[in-house]
């Protein structure tokens, strides 16, 4: 519909995730050399002295010199508008990076050559896997030393279960990287060390038939090596099916060295070749295509104090379908109200640039009066459809709040109430008590300082954490056939509730959890709760 499908069409959403120190930042700064977004790569967020200066939105990211808000980085290239959507680097993710996955059609996996899957990006992945989206892998750091790279593959299939097929095909590591192998045009592209830190020059490119020449660039123990590691590729590896890529079961994989800035745009072009424009989303009156509807869009993380004077809140949108015009007036589908939205921005890592119109596949910031839920739908005034919510995604770290001064346990509630609203932490109960004691869970443990800073500071309330043992945190998907009195688990195991009332049960070891259904036939766990 309208004359917009063109630049919907064109748009290519995707959220990289990794482990930390994989080299996602490295290698997002390059993509966006290619794009010309900026003139120098290392100015979007650099190491800590420029991350300080990109954001300042939470004094606790100042401290501590990390992003722990994301953004969205949009660029040009070869005619498609992108979007990345960051998600926050270090260790202490929290349950924002997971939602952020919720917003992306596809995402870019980077590994550590030398290391393989790590914990993070297993974590991540998971969320991926759930919804299906396509899953391009960039094996990185091929400059240093690597792991064999047969053993790297097996490493992503044993361990995300996704079969993978590779691209393109490492020559040597380390100080003995000489390029990769191009499987498609048979060819070997040699890595020249005078391209380092630049845009990728014109690489040598020798095909594999030609023996002599392709000696005389490797040597003869890598042609060697190359020659023989092909045949066996050739038999062993997954056949290329798009089918299979764009739902997720099969992961296309690259290898180079964003630092270097070898393999990137290769990488990126075959990416944009193969991933989709923006997808189309559930919602409760069946699937939405983007171009086939006027503009809807759902909300999937709402940020806090992007500016303490004001105490105001961003309410991020992913557009879904149609076009965005910043003068028109649109309807908030939980709040059933028709309104306009305030102050749209593009978020981007060191600046926020009022916009005027944004497209299907666009992420947009609205200023965000208090009104705004996660999983919210926004829709023209004459639609009244609700896009499907956000999952709740299960924390894994637990803590028992007490409360210093108790004359001010309004402001208390209120307070933890509100920034448990906002999904920066999720707050339990015991099941069979009100809010007498309660339980903080959190994705990630940098949440716990969020939550003390932010409640000081915002509430003027302080409180106390005693962390507690719980590691592992299950819904009851079948509640309404589980009497939660009469339930038997091991004696470690923890009733409760969360906000909503839904019942739910707290573990020390996953051992416990298998005792528990052993225990209770019938009853049903999930890892993720629907809003
Ligand atoms: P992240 O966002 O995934 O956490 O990783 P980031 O890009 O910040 O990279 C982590 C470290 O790995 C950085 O080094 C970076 O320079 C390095 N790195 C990234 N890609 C490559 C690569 O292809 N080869 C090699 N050899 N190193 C790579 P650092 O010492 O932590 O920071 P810096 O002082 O170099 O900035």
């Amino acid at each position: 519909m309208g004359n917009y499908t063109e630049e919907i069409n064109r748009r290519r959403t995707f959220a990289i995730i990794s482990h930390p120190d994989a080299g996602k930042t490295t290698l997002t700064e390059k993509f966006l050399l290619y794009g010309g977004a900026i003139n120098l790569a290392g100015s979007v967020k650099g190491k800590a002295t420029a991350r300080h200066a990109v954001s300042d939105w939470m004094e606790i990211e100042k401290e501590r010199g990390i992003s722990v808000t994301s953004s969205v980085l949009q660029f040009e290239y070869d005619g498609y508008c992108i979007n990345i959507l960051d998600t926050p680097g270090h260790q202490d993710f929290s349950e924002d990076t997971y939602r952020t996955l919720m917003a992306a059609d596809s995402a870019v996996m980077v590994i550590d050559a030398s290391k393989g899957v790590e914990a993070q990006t297993r974590k991540l992945f998971k969320v991926c896997g759930m919804r299906g989206i396509p899953i391009f892998t960039f094996i990185n750091k091929m400059d240093r030393d690597a792991r064999d790279t047969f053993e790297l593959l097996d490493d992503i299939e044993k361990e995300l279960g996704i079969a993978t097929c590779p691209v393109n095909w490492p020559i040597g590591s380390g100080k003995a990287f000489q390029g990769v192998y191009d499987r498609e045009k048979k060819c070997v592209i040699a890595y020249s060390d005078t391209e380092k830190g630049t845009k990728e020059g014109k690489a040598t490119e020798v095909t594999v038939e030609d023996e002599a020449n392709l000696r005389k660039l490797l040597g003869d123990e890598a042609a060697d090596k190359l020659l023989g590691e092909i045949e066996l590729l050739d038999g062993a590896s997954a056949e290329f099916d798009l089918e299979m890529v764009r739902a997720g079961q099969l992961t296309p994989v690259c290898f180079g060295s964003a630092l270097t800035n070898f393999g990137v745009e290769i990488f990126l072009k075959h990416f944009l070749n193969m991933t989709t424009t923006p997808l189309p989303r559930k919602a409760d009156i069946g699937m939405i295509e983007p171009t086939e509807q006027e503009f809807s869009a759902f909300v999937f993380k709402i940020q806090a104090n992007m500016n303490k004077a004001h105490r105001d809140r961003v309410a991020f949108m992913r557009i879904c379908s149609g076009k965005f015009d910043a003068n028109m007036e649109v309807r908030h589908v939980q709040g059933n109200k028709v309104m306009r939205l305030s102050q749209p921005q593009q978020i981007m890592a060191d600046e926020r640039k009022i916009l005027s119109e944004a497209y299907a596949g666009d992420i947009i910031g609205v200023f965000d009066p208090g009104i705004f839920s996660i999983g919210d739908t926004i829709c023209m005034p004459k639609d009244k459809f609700q896009y499907e919510g956000i999952p709740t995604f299960a924390p894994e770290h637990f803590a028992r709040v007490r409360q210093m001064d108790t004359m001010k346990r309004k402001q208390f509630v209120k307070g933890i109430e509100q920034i448990a609203q906002e999904g920066a932490i999720q707050i339990f109960q015991e099941y069979n008590t009100g809010m007498e004691e309660i339980i903080v869970g959190v994705v990630g443990v940098l949440q716990f300082d969020v939550l003390k800073y932010r409640l000081e500071n915002e509430y003027n309330v302080e409180i106390r954490l005693e962390n507690l043992p719980y590691e592992h945190i299950r819904w009851i998907a079948n509640k309404e056939e589980v009497d939660l009195a009469k339930l038997t688990g091991t004696s470690d195991m923890k009733k409760v509730k969360d906000m909503k009332g839904n019942p739910l049960l707290l573990f020390v070891n996953s051992w416990s959890i298998g005792m528990t259904l052993d225990r209770n036939k019938g009853l049903v766990l999930t890892e993720f709760s629907r809003n």
